[in-house]
Protein backbone atom coordinates (compact mmCIF):
# COMPACT_ATOMS: atom_id res chain seq x y z
CA UNK A 1 0.00 0.00 0.00
CA UNK A 2 0.97 3.60 -0.38
CA UNK A 3 2.70 5.30 2.74
CA UNK A 4 -0.14 7.81 3.73
CA UNK A 5 -0.42 10.28 6.60
CA UNK A 6 -3.00 11.96 8.87
CA UNK A 7 -3.03 13.69 12.06
CA UNK A 8 -3.05 9.90 14.01
CA UNK A 9 -2.35 7.32 11.71
CA UNK A 10 0.69 6.83 9.44
CA UNK A 11 1.12 4.24 6.61
CA UNK A 12 4.81 3.38 6.22
CA UNK A 13 6.22 0.47 4.21
CA UNK A 14 3.76 -1.34 4.60
CA UNK A 15 3.20 -1.23 8.28
CA UNK A 16 0.46 0.87 10.56
CA UNK A 17 1.41 3.13 12.80
CA UNK A 18 -0.29 5.30 15.60
CA UNK A 19 -0.29 8.03 17.44
CA UNK A 20 -0.75 7.28 20.83
CA UNK A 21 -3.98 9.60 22.02
CA UNK A 22 -3.57 8.51 25.82
CA UNK A 23 0.03 10.14 25.95
CA UNK A 24 -0.90 13.08 24.32
CA UNK A 25 -0.17 15.97 24.60
CA UNK A 26 2.68 15.79 26.87
CA UNK A 27 4.59 13.04 24.87
CA UNK A 28 3.87 12.12 21.11
CA UNK A 29 4.80 8.43 20.69
CA UNK A 30 4.00 6.82 17.43
CA UNK A 31 3.10 2.83 18.34
CA UNK A 32 3.19 -0.14 16.31
CA UNK A 33 -0.43 -1.21 15.14
CA UNK A 34 0.78 -4.05 13.33
CA UNK A 35 -1.03 -6.81 14.51
CA UNK A 36 -4.75 -7.39 14.95
CA UNK A 37 -3.99 -7.68 18.95
CA UNK A 38 -2.13 -4.57 18.78
CA UNK A 39 -4.50 -3.01 17.43
CA UNK A 40 -7.20 -4.25 19.60
CA UNK A 41 -5.52 -3.19 22.57
CA UNK A 42 -5.27 0.29 21.18
CA UNK A 43 -8.52 0.97 20.32
CA UNK A 44 -9.38 -0.92 24.11
CA UNK A 45 -6.86 1.44 25.96
CA UNK A 46 -7.94 4.83 23.52
CA UNK A 47 -4.84 5.02 22.00
CA UNK A 48 -6.31 4.87 19.25
CA UNK A 49 -10.19 6.75 19.87
CA UNK A 50 -13.20 8.96 18.04
CA UNK A 51 -15.58 6.94 16.07
CA UNK A 52 -14.32 7.52 12.41
CA UNK A 53 -10.30 6.80 13.26
CA UNK A 54 -11.36 3.43 14.62
CA UNK A 55 -12.97 2.54 11.62
CA UNK A 56 -9.97 3.78 9.26
CA UNK A 57 -7.60 2.12 11.88
CA UNK A 58 -9.43 -1.19 11.23
CA UNK A 59 -9.72 -0.52 7.71
CA UNK A 60 -6.11 -0.02 6.89
CA UNK A 61 -4.84 -2.97 9.25
CA UNK A 62 -7.12 -5.36 7.57
CA UNK A 63 -5.71 -4.25 3.99
CA UNK A 64 -1.84 -4.40 5.33
CA UNK A 65 -2.49 -8.29 6.61
CA UNK A 66 -4.21 -8.69 3.33
CA UNK A 67 -1.20 -7.50 1.70
CA UNK A 68 1.12 -9.54 4.10
CA UNK A 69 -0.13 -12.88 2.71
CA UNK A 70 -3.22 -13.73 5.33
CA UNK A 71 -5.58 -15.92 3.98
CA UNK A 72 -9.01 -15.11 3.71
CA UNK A 73 -10.20 -17.01 6.31
CA UNK A 74 -7.38 -15.20 8.29
CA UNK A 75 -8.83 -11.69 7.10
CA UNK A 76 -12.59 -13.06 8.06
CA UNK A 77 -11.36 -13.59 11.76
CA UNK A 78 -9.73 -10.61 11.43
CA UNK A 79 -12.27 -8.64 10.40
CA UNK A 80 -14.86 -10.06 13.25
CA UNK A 81 -12.15 -9.69 15.87
CA UNK A 82 -11.91 -5.87 14.85
CA UNK A 83 -15.75 -5.24 14.97
CA UNK A 84 -16.32 -6.25 17.93
CA UNK A 85 -13.54 -4.32 19.47
CA UNK A 86 -15.87 -1.39 20.70
CA UNK A 87 -19.19 -1.56 20.39
CA UNK A 88 -21.00 1.90 20.71
CA UNK A 89 -19.12 4.35 17.70
CA UNK A 90 -21.01 2.40 14.20
CA UNK A 91 -17.95 4.27 11.95
CA UNK A 92 -16.43 0.86 13.15
CA UNK A 93 -18.62 -1.50 11.56
CA UNK A 94 -20.32 0.69 8.94
CA UNK A 95 -16.37 1.15 7.65
CA UNK A 96 -15.75 -2.90 7.99
CA UNK A 97 -18.81 -3.77 6.01
CA UNK A 98 -17.26 -2.34 2.97
CA UNK A 99 -14.77 -4.08 3.79
CA UNK A 100 -16.61 -7.54 3.80
CA UNK A 101 -17.52 -6.35 0.37
CA UNK A 102 -13.57 -6.13 -0.79
CA UNK A 103 -13.12 -9.63 0.43
CA UNK A 104 -15.28 -10.95 -1.47
CA UNK A 105 -13.63 -10.10 -4.59
CA UNK A 106 -11.55 -11.88 -6.71
CA UNK A 107 -8.30 -9.68 -6.11
CA UNK A 108 -8.61 -9.64 -2.27
CA UNK A 109 -5.21 -7.84 -1.71
CA UNK A 110 -6.18 -5.21 -4.43
CA UNK A 111 -9.60 -4.88 -3.45
CA UNK A 112 -8.81 -3.93 0.24
CA UNK A 113 -6.22 -1.59 -0.04
CA UNK A 114 -8.35 0.46 -2.65
CA UNK A 115 -11.41 0.12 -0.14
CA UNK A 116 -9.23 1.10 3.62
CA UNK A 117 -7.73 4.22 1.07
CA UNK A 118 -11.51 5.28 -0.84
CA UNK A 119 -12.50 5.12 2.88
CA UNK A 120 -9.66 7.75 4.03
CA UNK A 121 -9.70 9.78 1.49
CA UNK A 122 -13.46 9.95 1.72
CA UNK A 123 -13.44 10.88 5.61
CA UNK A 124 -11.15 13.80 4.68
CA UNK A 125 -13.80 14.97 2.26
CA UNK A 126 -16.46 14.54 4.67
CA UNK A 127 -14.64 16.23 7.54
CA UNK A 128 -14.34 18.88 5.04
CA UNK A 129 -18.33 19.17 3.93
CA UNK A 130 -19.43 19.19 7.77
CA UNK A 131 -16.88 21.76 8.41
CA UNK A 132 -18.20 23.90 5.51
CA UNK A 133 -21.78 22.99 5.95
CA UNK A 134 -21.48 24.25 10.27
CA UNK A 135 -19.77 27.26 9.85
CA UNK A 136 -22.51 28.75 8.25
CA UNK A 137 -24.32 28.26 11.35
CA UNK A 138 -21.90 29.98 13.28
CA UNK A 139 -22.71 33.80 14.19
CA UNK A 140 -19.71 36.28 14.10
CA UNK A 141 -18.58 36.57 17.74
CA UNK A 142 -19.77 33.56 18.97
CA UNK A 143 -18.53 31.89 22.09
CA UNK A 144 -18.61 28.03 21.55
CA UNK A 145 -18.60 25.01 23.90
CA UNK A 146 -17.17 21.65 22.99
CA UNK A 147 -17.08 18.46 24.60
CA UNK A 148 -14.59 15.09 24.16
CA UNK A 149 -12.48 15.44 21.14
CA UNK A 150 -13.84 15.62 17.46
CA UNK A 151 -10.81 17.07 16.08
CA UNK A 152 -8.28 15.94 13.43
CA UNK A 153 -6.82 13.50 15.51
CA UNK A 154 -10.17 11.57 15.21
CA UNK A 155 -10.81 11.72 12.08
CA UNK A 156 -8.75 11.39 8.64
CA UNK A 157 -9.36 15.26 7.89
CA UNK A 158 -10.18 18.41 9.63
CA UNK A 159 -12.31 16.79 12.10
CA UNK A 160 -16.21 17.41 12.82
CA UNK A 161 -17.76 19.54 15.92
CA UNK A 162 -13.76 20.86 15.77
CA UNK A 163 -13.57 20.90 12.14
CA UNK A 164 -16.77 23.45 12.40
CA UNK A 165 -15.12 25.28 14.90
CA UNK A 166 -11.88 25.67 13.35
CA UNK A 167 -13.30 26.69 9.77
CA UNK A 168 -15.90 29.32 11.59
CA UNK A 169 -12.84 31.27 13.36
CA UNK A 170 -10.86 31.03 9.71
CA UNK A 171 -14.29 32.62 9.21
CA UNK A 172 -13.74 35.18 11.60
CA UNK A 173 -16.51 34.37 13.63
CA UNK A 174 -14.94 32.37 16.76
CA UNK A 175 -14.33 34.76 19.34
CA UNK A 176 -13.84 31.91 21.99
CA UNK A 177 -14.10 28.04 22.55
CA UNK A 178 -14.98 26.41 26.04
CA UNK A 179 -13.63 22.79 26.37
CA UNK A 180 -15.45 20.66 28.57
CA UNK A 181 -12.26 18.17 30.23
CA UNK A 182 -14.35 15.07 29.59
CA UNK A 183 -13.79 13.50 32.51
CA UNK A 184 -13.09 10.33 33.12
CA UNK A 185 -10.78 10.14 30.27
CA UNK A 186 -10.02 13.94 29.87
CA UNK A 187 -10.18 14.04 25.80
CA UNK A 188 -11.19 17.36 25.94
CA UNK A 189 -8.61 18.57 28.47
CA UNK A 190 -5.90 16.80 27.02
CA UNK A 191 -6.69 16.31 23.27
CA UNK A 192 -9.30 18.99 22.08
CA UNK A 193 -7.14 21.70 24.54
CA UNK A 194 -3.79 20.82 22.66
CA UNK A 195 -5.25 20.46 19.14
CA UNK A 196 -6.96 24.22 19.63
CA UNK A 197 -3.60 25.62 20.77
CA UNK A 198 -2.03 24.13 18.32
CA UNK A 199 -4.90 26.24 15.88
CA UNK A 200 -4.21 29.29 17.89
CA UNK A 201 -7.91 29.06 18.54
CA UNK A 202 -8.64 31.08 21.81
CA UNK A 203 -9.77 28.64 24.38
CA UNK A 204 -10.41 28.09 28.24
CA UNK A 205 -10.60 24.43 29.81
CA UNK A 206 -13.50 23.92 31.87
CA UNK A 207 -14.36 21.32 34.42
CA UNK A 208 -17.37 19.37 32.78
CA UNK A 209 -19.60 20.37 36.49
CA UNK A 210 -18.76 24.55 35.03
CA UNK A 211 -20.74 24.47 31.98
CA UNK A 212 -24.32 25.02 33.95
CA UNK A 213 -23.10 28.16 35.54
CA UNK A 214 -21.07 29.39 32.28
CA UNK A 215 -24.63 29.29 30.11
CA UNK A 216 -26.61 30.86 32.99
CA UNK A 217 -23.88 33.62 33.04
CA UNK A 218 -25.21 33.95 28.95
CA UNK A 219 -21.50 32.98 28.17
CA UNK A 220 -22.48 30.43 25.65
CA UNK A 221 -23.77 30.83 22.33
CA UNK A 222 -24.09 27.42 20.97
CA UNK A 223 -22.72 24.00 21.87
CA UNK A 224 -20.96 21.63 19.40
CA UNK A 225 -20.72 18.03 20.09
CA UNK A 226 -19.80 15.09 17.53
CA UNK A 227 -21.51 11.34 17.60
CA UNK A 228 -20.56 8.32 17.80
CA UNK A 229 -24.12 6.59 16.44
CA UNK A 230 -26.97 8.79 15.22
CA UNK A 231 -30.48 6.25 15.57
CA UNK A 232 -33.11 6.46 13.19
CA UNK A 233 -35.10 8.95 15.22
CA UNK A 234 -32.26 11.50 15.51
CA UNK A 235 -30.79 10.40 18.97
CA UNK A 236 -27.24 10.71 19.26
CA UNK A 237 -24.60 8.58 21.44
CA UNK A 238 -21.72 10.50 22.31
CA UNK A 239 -19.63 10.83 24.89
CA UNK A 240 -20.55 10.64 28.23
CA UNK A 241 -21.68 14.08 29.42
CA UNK A 242 -22.81 15.72 26.06
CA UNK A 243 -26.69 14.31 27.51
CA UNK A 244 -26.26 16.72 30.37
CA UNK A 245 -25.12 19.47 28.19
CA UNK A 246 -28.36 18.94 25.82
CA UNK A 247 -30.46 19.42 28.80
CA UNK A 248 -28.50 22.61 30.01
CA UNK A 249 -28.65 24.36 26.67
CA UNK A 250 -32.66 23.60 26.27
CA UNK A 251 -32.84 25.10 29.57
CA UNK A 252 -30.98 28.50 28.60
CA UNK A 253 -32.14 28.01 25.04
CA UNK A 254 -29.21 27.82 23.48
CA UNK A 255 -28.73 26.44 20.28
CA UNK A 256 -27.11 22.08 20.34
CA UNK A 257 -25.34 21.11 17.44
CA UNK A 258 -24.12 17.61 16.56
CA UNK A 259 -21.60 17.51 13.43
CA UNK A 260 -21.23 13.66 12.32
CA UNK A 261 -20.50 12.12 8.96
CA UNK A 262 -22.85 9.71 7.51
CA UNK A 263 -20.45 6.67 8.70
CA UNK A 264 -22.01 7.65 12.25
CA UNK A 265 -25.59 7.06 10.96
CA UNK A 266 -27.27 3.97 11.64
CA UNK A 267 -30.63 3.95 9.80
CA UNK A 268 -31.42 0.16 11.33
CA UNK A 269 -31.21 1.40 15.01
CA UNK A 270 -34.94 2.55 15.97
CA UNK A 271 -34.24 4.53 18.69
CA UNK A 272 -31.21 5.60 21.36
CA UNK A 273 -32.79 2.56 23.60
CA UNK A 274 -31.21 0.05 21.04
CA UNK A 275 -27.29 2.00 20.99
CA UNK A 276 -25.32 -0.50 22.87
CA UNK A 277 -23.10 1.63 25.17
CA UNK A 278 -19.94 0.34 26.00
CA UNK A 279 -19.31 0.06 29.78
CA UNK A 280 -15.65 0.62 30.45
CA UNK A 281 -13.30 -0.39 33.93
CA UNK A 282 -14.04 1.04 37.33
CA UNK A 283 -10.27 2.15 37.34
CA UNK A 284 -11.06 5.32 35.01
CA UNK A 285 -13.70 6.26 37.93
CA UNK A 286 -11.46 6.01 40.25
CA UNK A 287 -8.39 8.09 39.56
CA UNK A 288 -6.77 9.30 35.88
CA UNK A 289 -3.94 7.60 34.22
CA UNK A 290 -1.12 8.92 31.44
CA UNK A 291 2.46 10.19 30.26
CA UNK A 292 2.21 12.04 33.77
CA UNK A 293 1.69 8.73 35.93
CA UNK A 294 -1.19 7.37 37.35
CA UNK A 295 -3.15 8.20 40.81
CA UNK A 296 -5.95 6.53 42.31
CA UNK A 297 -8.18 9.08 44.91
CA UNK A 298 -11.15 6.69 45.28
CA UNK A 299 -11.49 4.11 48.10
CA UNK A 300 -9.18 0.74 47.17
CA UNK A 301 -12.71 -0.73 46.64
CA UNK A 302 -15.46 1.78 45.67
CA UNK A 303 -17.88 0.89 43.32
CA UNK A 304 -18.07 2.36 39.96
CA UNK A 305 -20.66 2.74 37.31
CA UNK A 306 -18.80 3.85 33.74
CA UNK A 307 -20.22 4.44 30.69
CA UNK A 308 -18.28 5.83 27.88
CA UNK A 309 -21.28 7.08 26.36
CA UNK A 310 -24.69 8.71 27.04
CA UNK A 311 -27.85 9.01 24.64
CA UNK A 312 -29.11 12.63 23.78
CA UNK A 313 -32.53 12.41 22.92
CA UNK A 314 -33.84 14.25 19.39
CA UNK A 315 -35.75 16.85 20.72
CA UNK A 316 -32.72 18.67 22.82
CA UNK A 317 -31.05 18.77 18.99
CA UNK A 318 -31.18 21.95 17.10
CA UNK A 319 -29.06 20.59 13.74
CA UNK A 320 -27.54 17.67 12.84
CA UNK A 321 -24.82 18.87 11.00
CA UNK A 322 -23.85 16.20 8.28
CA UNK A 323 -21.56 15.74 5.27
CA UNK A 324 -24.66 16.01 3.01
CA UNK A 325 -26.11 19.23 4.92
CA UNK A 326 -27.82 20.02 7.99
CA UNK A 327 -30.50 18.36 9.06
CA UNK A 328 -33.37 19.92 10.69
CA UNK A 329 -35.54 18.29 13.40
CA UNK A 330 -38.83 18.91 11.27
CA UNK A 331 -36.63 16.72 8.77
CA UNK A 332 -36.00 14.15 11.42
CA UNK A 333 -39.28 13.60 12.26
CA UNK A 334 -40.15 13.47 8.76
CA UNK A 335 -38.13 10.30 8.64
CA UNK A 336 -34.90 11.91 7.29
CA UNK A 337 -32.95 9.35 8.60
CA UNK A 338 -35.43 6.08 8.43
CA UNK A 339 -33.69 3.22 6.18
CA UNK A 340 -34.67 3.97 2.34
O1 LIG B 1 -14.28 7.31 23.76
P1 LIG B 1 -13.91 8.20 22.59
O2 LIG B 1 -12.83 9.16 22.91
O3 LIG B 1 -13.64 7.37 21.35
O4 LIG B 1 -15.23 9.02 22.33
C1 LIG B 1 -15.23 9.92 21.26
C2 LIG B 1 -16.46 10.73 21.12
O5 LIG B 1 -17.41 10.56 21.83
C3 LIG B 1 -16.49 11.67 19.96
O6 LIG B 1 -17.32 12.75 20.24
C4 LIG B 1 -17.04 10.96 18.71
O7 LIG B 1 -16.38 9.73 18.53
C5 LIG B 1 -16.89 11.77 17.50
S1 LIG B 1 -15.18 11.91 16.97
C6 LIG B 1 -15.23 12.80 15.51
Amino acid sequence: MQNLKTASLEVKQNQLWILCQQSLPQQQNWLPAHTVEQLVHHIHTLSVRGAPLIGLSASLLLALLAESGQSPQQLAIALDTLRASRPTAVNLMNNLDQMKLALAEPDIVSALSKEALRLVEEDKQLCERIANAGAALVKPGSRLLTHCNTGGLATAGVGTALGVIQRAFSQGKVNHVWVGETRPLLQGGRLTAWELGELGIPYQLICDSMAASLMGKKQVDAIWVGADRIAANGDVANKIGTYSLAVLAHHHQIPFYVAAPGTTLDTHCPSGDAIPIEQRAAREVMGVAGSFGEVQWAPEHARVYNPAFDVTPAELISGWVLDTGVVTPAQVQAGAFQPK
